[in-house]
């Protein structure tokens, strides 16, 4: 074998390795098509540590619930329909676990630290449970959350809106255990009765 064959052998499986590590990185995407079951549970290396400010102007950190589940969800105050619509069964579910509701922290996160501050937070929250504990932050801390959870969320240019854009982003329910690690996810609109099943089941003792 020549210089040039080595070469070729090289490149080749250089290429090989690229392309099976971009495979399984997007196979493994929370977001590809493999959520239809409304909740999958696979280790998918989701969730990590924020310092965060909640509706009230306090400082909030991940390792606060260490002693609850979190459901943790990243949306923004003035999203016109897919926020609220999770943010209501989100309410529901918080009734509907009764007193097993003591072991679930509920967070919202926002991903328009611009616009939302704690004084905007705290009047959006009060459509809702007031389990929810509703964080922000600097446009640095909120990056660092949104990369833990593997977030999307893109600025749009919206001529309607007072600011002049909307927020496209990724609408997931992360159920998180007492570690602070990821159990499972439940997809944009899936009913509370669904969610309080699946979460009723985990957290037993
Ligand atoms: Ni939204």
């Amino acid at each position: 074998m020549n210089l040039k064959q080595a070469r070729g052998i090289l490149w080749w499986g250089v290429t090989a390795a690229v392309c099976f590590f971009a495979f399984m990185a997007i196979w493994r995407q929370p977001t590809s098509s493999a959520v239809s079951p409304s909740f999958v549970r696979e280790g998918v290396g989701i969730g990590g540590p924020f310092m965060l400010t909640d509706q009230n102007g306090g400082k909030v950190s991940d390792t606060q619930f260490r002693r609850k589940w979190m459901l943790v969800y990243f949306g923004f105050t003035s999203c016109p329909d897919v926020c609220p619509t999770d943010l209501l069964q989100i309410t529901r579910l918080m009734d509907l676990l009764g007193s097993d509701a003591d072991a679930l922290a509920p967070l919202f996160i926002s991903v328009d630290p611009e616009r939302d501050t704690p004084e905007q937070l705290k009047t959006f929250a009060s459509n809702f449970s007031p389990r929810i504990v509703f964080l922000t932050g600097t446009p640095e801390e909120i990056k660092q959350a949104m990369s833990a959870y593997k977030v999307y969320a893109a600025k749009k240019e919206d001529k309607a809106s007072a600011l002049g854009y909307t927020v496209d982003h990724s609408a997931f329910l992360y159920l998180m255990d007492r570690d602070g690690k990821y159990y499972a996810h439940f997809a944009h609109g899936t009913p509370a009765e669904e969610m309080a099943k699946v979460i009723k089941e985990a957290i037993k003792p």
